[in-house]
């Protein structure tokens, strides 16, 4: 896979809510092939002191213009420190990384579930799954409604399902209590999700009793972000694996925590 490891620099930046921001780069170069799931890791340039790159789901891209965008939720100083950033900076950033969702040919309708940040890869795997004439349902969880984010964008690619713990937008409750997965309306040949481990962990648990194939992108902390440290290996039933190589997607049953 060729991969880009360039400044880059910043054309827009918004923030839908407080804590929550849409930055896009424009390339110096024409983008490599992206496929949904691959991350980059970005350098904080704009803070010496954080010298370990942060790791982020390529939200989107525009290959005519050179663009990628990332949607990031502020968590600590480099989230933050990131977001302080002008238009017209320069953000160096190296992608893509890590492995990618399947997409099995007998698959017809898929249900994906995003929660907090993880719903970052799913623009992209949702492009890619309306070109192959793919049903797609988008379920999308949060808090409250201030959380649920790019539904307008999402619906371009399929149905938007919402719930929220306060009920303020959507059905109420965890995303796992959604009416979607009543027995009679879990009618999927796959699910992929990705966000807070307890939330993947309960999904795959659902997946795995239906007998519906399940693939989970895990957000392990990372250091190299490229095979070397080992600080983001996971247990698989083939022994440790590292997120950030290996990954970041795997299928449930591969994953030592479904068992
Ligand atoms: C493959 C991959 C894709 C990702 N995609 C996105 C994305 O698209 N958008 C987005 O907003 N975030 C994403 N993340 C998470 C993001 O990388 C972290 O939130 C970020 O690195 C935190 O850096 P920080 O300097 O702001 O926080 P730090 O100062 O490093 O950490 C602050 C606190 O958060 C905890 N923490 C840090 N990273 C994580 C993590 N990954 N999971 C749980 N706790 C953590 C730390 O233990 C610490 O307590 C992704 C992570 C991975 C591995
Ligand atoms: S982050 Fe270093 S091996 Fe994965």
């Amino acid at each position: 896979m060729n991969k880009i490891i360039a400044d880059h620099e910043i054309v827009n930046i918004h923030y839908p809510v407080e804590g929550n921001y849409i930055i896009q780069l424009k390339s110096p170069v024409n983008i490599p092939p992206v496929k949904p799931g691959n991350f980059a890791e970005i350098h904080i340039s704009n803070s010496p002191e954080i010298f370990l790159r942060r790791p982020l789901s390529i939200l989107d891209i525009d290959y005519e213009k050179k663009l990628i965008s990332f949607y990031v939720k502020i968590i600590g100083k480099g989230t933050k420190r990131l977001g302080e950033n002008n238009v017209g900076d320069k953000v160096n950033i190296i992608y893509p990384l890590g492995n990618s969702f399947n997409i099995p040919d007998n698959v017809k309708k898929v249900l994906i579930v995003g929660g907090g940040s993880g719903i970052a890869p799913f623009i992209l795997l949702g492009k890619e799954l309306k070109k192959k004439n793919i049903h797609t349902t988008f379920l999308l969880g949060g808090r409250s409604k201030k959380d649920i984010l790019l539904t307008e964008k999402f619906s371009k690619y399929g149905e938007v399902l919402v719930t929220t713990e306060d009920g303020s937008l959507g059905e109420k409750g965890m995303v796992t209590d959604h009416s979607i997965f009543k027995p009679d309306n879990l009618d999927f040949d796959k699910i992929y999700t990705c966000g807070p481990n307890a939330m993947m962990k309960a999904i795959g648990k659902i997946a795995v009793s239906k007998n519906i194939d399940c693939e989970v992108s895990l957000e392990n902390m990372m250091a190299c972000g490229f095979g070397v440290c080992l600080c983001c290996v996971t247990e698989t039933q083939e022994g440790n694996k590292r997120v950030c190589k290996e990954g970041p997607v795997f299928n449930v049953n591969y994953l030592k925590w479904q068992t």
